[in-house]
């Protein structure tokens, strides 16, 4: 099962989308591993971004990740990496498509919501940025059966 980093930015937490974007990926079908509130510093957004850290606007997008708390997760699920970038939507929410969480709930890519790994290296560099192997949790979840090919099997 393919595993993935997702953080519910500072925007998300002051604008109270916290819900609804649980909401959407658990509605989904992925499996929820590791939860957890932080509150980011520049160091840690720089290791977060390093594809980043030359372009003009990383001081601004480093003053908004650590202008309130974020909420960083693990996701599991088939193809959980892609799964979620697709319900994420485009980088510009004035891009991404109505009926994913960007398209629907943000207007600017300075403000976008929520980040979500873009490879199996980023997801694994990005969960072991936040999480040690004990928080993350290892569980039968009911009716996962039910999101497979054959559930009746
Ligand atoms: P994320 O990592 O946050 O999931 O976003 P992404 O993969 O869709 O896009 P990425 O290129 O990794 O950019 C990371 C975040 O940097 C901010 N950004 N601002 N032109 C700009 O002002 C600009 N471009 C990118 C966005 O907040 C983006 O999510
Ligand atoms: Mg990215």
């Amino acid at each position: 099962m393919e595993e993935t980093f997702v953080l519910i930015k500072p925007d998300g937490i002051q604008r109270k989308n916290i819900g609804q974007i649980i909401q959407r990926l658990e509605g989904k079908g992925l499996q929820l591993k590791a939860m957890k509130m932080l509150w980011l510093t520049p160091p840690q957004v720089e290791e977060l971004y390093p594809h980043l850290k030359d372009k003009e606007f990383f001081p601004r997008l480093t003053n908004f990740m650590v202008a309130a708390p974020v909420i960083v997760m693990v996701w599991a699920g088939e193809e959980a990496i892609s799964a979620t970038r697709k319900l994420l939507g485009a980088t510009n929410p004035q891009e991404a498509s109505t009926g994913t969480i960007r398209g629907d709930w943000a207007m600017a890519v300075g403000a976008n919501l929520v980040h979500g790994s873009d490879s199996p290296a980023t997801a694994r560099r990005e969960i072991e940025q936040f999480f040690s192997q004990e928080e993350i949790m290892e569980y039968e979840q009911a009716g996962e059966n039910w999101l497979k090919e054959e559930p009746w099997q």
